[in-house]
């Protein structure tokens, strides 16, 4: 691999041909600019109407600039977007755990008139309705989903706790969530008190599955696998200080991650208003979320022709756990399926700390990265042996890492364009435009961040539970039935 871009050796060697990456792709969107000529440099959209994906990695230490150059990313994808007929147009779904992409609201409505399409939502803050029970997860199988959703308890207690769930659990666990998805109005919450004394039996008299309630009644349950079996379920769904998010999980009407994949749609999950960024909570809320959309993608026939999904990952860390064992998979899964992830992160060891293959897996399969600013030379290091071709040199490796080390704010390499990487600043971002479409457009964009809120007094059904909840008018299950929240 060159980098006679990076280093500025250009004088020392002779000079490579010009890369042809201005504008190579028809599909692209501007972000920024080379710093060595000025050519403008665009990314690729992760989907195109031919749904050739491309999965694209995103990383640079913390305020060099990676969610500004998602914010002109997305907002390029959404100017595009605007001039297609609705029925072309792919779904996005962002996660952005710290709020950093508020903006991007006031961005949109100073671009286009996408503001109706958009839903910011935070489940922790407004009570997103999100009851697993009810929630529309593409065609899932209760059995499939049983299957997720236990994952997804794992994911996260090996995320909490640094221990996977033994089989043991697994088998009580998923006895457990199965019973609850066939439990008229039922809510997760059930799931945990299910493991109380005489839990699994009052449980198995509520199911309406004939398998679920026999592998109920078969659980040997001594006293310290309930106990633990009760932990990491509250820890996963509940019980996590946030009555917004228990709220949440047992809402009645719910949020349909179908409709979160409708041609068009551009969902945001913020997170970032809690207190404590990136606690448990937030983590959970990612892992689950993330978890769930994947498991509808996944639902997906192959190939697949339908709406195209962005899937933008900043902070993509947080939801490692929940893909770190099935990372490949999932990423070539998405491809065949009509999504494209973009992964954004602050530091590759996030990534190779979660587990030792994740980093790999991340760099081979997105096919392209750009890479800000690294703060440590062993991870510039890592960086550069994971993304130099196996074929260059010790010295061609150094030089790259040397590079990423020295790279200022808004700056970044583009590597997997045609050519050679190239580094490049980020345009700036039209803060002032953004202001003046916030004050504009101040009532739609407060729509789009109180669409999905859950109605006051629609607190979970609690199973087992002898005192009312407060302000509680639904303490029998409830039985309304699934209603989009898109109108
Ligand atoms: N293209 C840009 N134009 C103008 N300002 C920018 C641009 N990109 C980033 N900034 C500003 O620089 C600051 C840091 O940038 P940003 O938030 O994008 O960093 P980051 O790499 O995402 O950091 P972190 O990892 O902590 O989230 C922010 O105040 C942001 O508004
Ligand atoms: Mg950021």
């Amino acid at each position: 691999m060159k980098l006679i871009d990076l280093t500025g050796s250009v004088l020392r060697r002779p000079a490579p041909p010009k890369p042809a990456i201005v504008h190579a792709d028809p599909d692209g969107v501007v972000v920024g600019h080379a710093i060595a000529d000025d050519r403008p440099i665009d990314l690729p959209m992760p989907v195109t109407g031919q749904l050739q994906n491309r999965h694209t990695f995103v990383s640079g230490a913390s305020g060099f600039g990676k969610t500004g150059l998602l914010l002109l990313w997305l907002l390029g994808m959404i100017a595009r977007m605007a001039r297609l007929p609705l029925a072309q147009r792919p779904a996005i779904i962002i996660w952005d755990p710290k709020g950093d992409l508020d903006e991007l609201d006031s961005g949109i409505a100073a671009i286009s008139d996408m503001l109706p399409f958009v839903s910011a939502i935070d489940p922790l803050q407004t009570a997103v309705p999100m009851n697993f029970c009810r929630l529309e997860v593409g065609i899932l199988s209760p059995r499939l989903l049983t299957a997720t959703l236990v994952d997804l308890v794992n994911a996260i207690s090996s995320a909490g706790n640094g221990v996977a769930l033994g089989n043991q659990q697994i088998i009580a666990i998923g006895a457990v969530i199965e019973a609850v998805l066939h439990a008229p109005g039922s809510s997760l919450h059930w799931a945990a008190q299910a493991f109380q004394p005489d839990g699994t039996a009052v449980l198995a008299g509520r199911t309406t599955s004939d398998t679920a309630r026999e592998a109920l009644l078969g659980l040997h349950l001594t006293p310290e696998l309930s106990a633990s079996c009760r932990i990491r379920l509250l820890q996963a769904f509940g019980g996590l200080g946030s009555e917004a998010w228990e709220a949440s999980i047992g809402a009645p009407n719910c949020l349909s991650f179908r409709d979160m994949l409708l041609p068009g749609r551009i969902t945001r999950f913020c997170l970032g208003n809690s207190p404590g960024a990136l606690e448990a909570p937030v983590k959970v809320a990612c892992m689950a979320t993330f978890k769930l959309v994947l498991a509808a993608i996944q639902q997906r026939v192959t190939p697949f022709t339908g709406t195209p999904a962005v899937l933008v990952l900043d902070e993509c860390a947080v939801v490692a756990p929940v893909i770190a064992n099935s990372l490949e998979k999932t990423l070539s899964l998405t491809r065949s399926r009509g999504a494209g992830l973009v992964l954004a992160t602050q530091s590759i060891t996030q990534l190779s700390a979660v587990s030792p293959g994740l980093l790999s897996a991340v760099l081979t399969n997105c096919a392209y990265k750009v890479a800000g600013r690294v703060g440590v030379p062993s991870e510039a290091m890592l960086f550069a042996k994971e993304i130099a071709d196996s074929g260059a040199a010790g010295s061609a490796r150094d030089e790259m890492a040397q590079s990423l080390l020295k790279l200022k704010p808004r700056e970044f390499v583009s590597f997997g364009q045609p050519g050679a990487p190239v580094r490049f600043v980020t345009d700036t971002l039209p803060k002032a435009a953004w202001l003046a479409a916030a004050e504009k457009h101040a009532d739609a964009i407060a729509a789009a961040r109180s669409r999905h809120i859950v109605p006051a007094g629609h607190w979970p059904t609690r199973l087992f539970d002898a005192a009312p909840r407060p302000q509680s008018d639904n303490t029998n299950p409830p039985t309304a039935g699934r209603r989009s929240h898109w109108g």
